[in-house]
């Protein structure tokens, strides 16, 4: 490849590095492809895991914490100088800009967080940091794209359906018939989306009614599971870990 693209174009190749599982690269043996190619490559692209064990590389939430990745691609930088970009359940603005500053990456990747929302690069770099809608690594998005052969995200409901909105989900023209009086009955997560989304349309008056005391239906005790306490992201604005050990079952 470096011969056909020369330096009109950057080649980069990505390479799973770990120790903990059957499958995958061991991480010294991985160092020692990164020193024998590292002139071959133009930027390095690390993470955990393989194709046949996808559930290391895209952990869900409820066995591995934000940036659990890095006890294994954090090491890449012992063999090269070249630029790195990792992943593994980045949200969090300040931990991507500390791992940036601290010189083990270069660039974050976020697949999963920019299925959430595909504007996280933006709204960061606009100080935007409340309107994120922040990935809650539930792994919906992988169980409906191996099962159903389509993305979606239960943080993002115009996750796979962007073609629909002219591309950009987030762009709302005012709906013909706003002036009329909606009614949004149930306040879990896909009734409050809807109330938002109205309003977004235009919508002079939305009433949103639930049955129970609070607001957030079946995700107000879920988040309270042991273990799935980052599914409350969405609720309280940013994940909670509080929730017990992630090894639990
Ligand atoms: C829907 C989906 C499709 C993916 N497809 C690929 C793929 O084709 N090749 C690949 O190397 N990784 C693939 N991945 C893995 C991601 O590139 C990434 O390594 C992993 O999700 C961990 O990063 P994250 O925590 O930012 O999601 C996919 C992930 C998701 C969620
Ligand atoms: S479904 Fe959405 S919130 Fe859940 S892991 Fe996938 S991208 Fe993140």
């Amino acid at each position: 490849m470096k011969e056909a693209v020369g330096h009109d174009c950057a080649v980069v190749t990505r390479i799973s590095v770990e120790g903990m599982g059957p499958s995958g690269i061991h991480v010294d043996e991985a160092l020692q492809f990164v020193r024998m190619a590292d002139d071959l490559v133009d930027l390095w692209d690390v993470n955990i895991g393989s194709i046949a064990l996808w559930s290391h590389d895209s952990g869900t939430s409820r066995y591995f914490e934000e940036g659990y990745q890095l006890e294994w691609t954090g090491r890449i930088r012992e063999a090269t100088a070249k630029p790195i970009v990792g992943v593994g359940r980045l949200t969090s603005p300040d931990l991507m800009a500390k791992i940036v500053r601290s010189g083990v990456w270069d660039l974050i990747g976020s697949a999963r967080p920019s299925i959430a929302d595909p504007f996280l690069p933006q709204k960061i770099a606009e100080g935007r940091i409340d309107e994120i809608r922040e990935c809650t690594g539930s792994n919906m998005c992988i169980m409906k794209v191996d099962g159903f052969g389509h993305l979606g995200c239960i943080q993002n409901a115009t996750a796979g359906e962007e073609h629909r909105r002219g591309w950009h989900p987030e762009r709302f023209d005012r709906a013909g018939n706003a002036d009329k009086p909606a009614l949004v009955v149930g306040a879990g997560p896909a009734g409050m989306e809807c109330a938002i989304t109205l309003g977004k349309r235009g919508f002079e008056t939305v009433h949103l009614v639930e049955s129970e005391p609070q607001i957030g239906g079946k995700l107000r005790w879920i988040r309270r599971l042991p273990t799935l306490g980052d599914w409350g992201a969405w609720w309280t604005g940013a994940p909670s870990s509080s929730t017990g050990s992630r090894t639990s079952t």
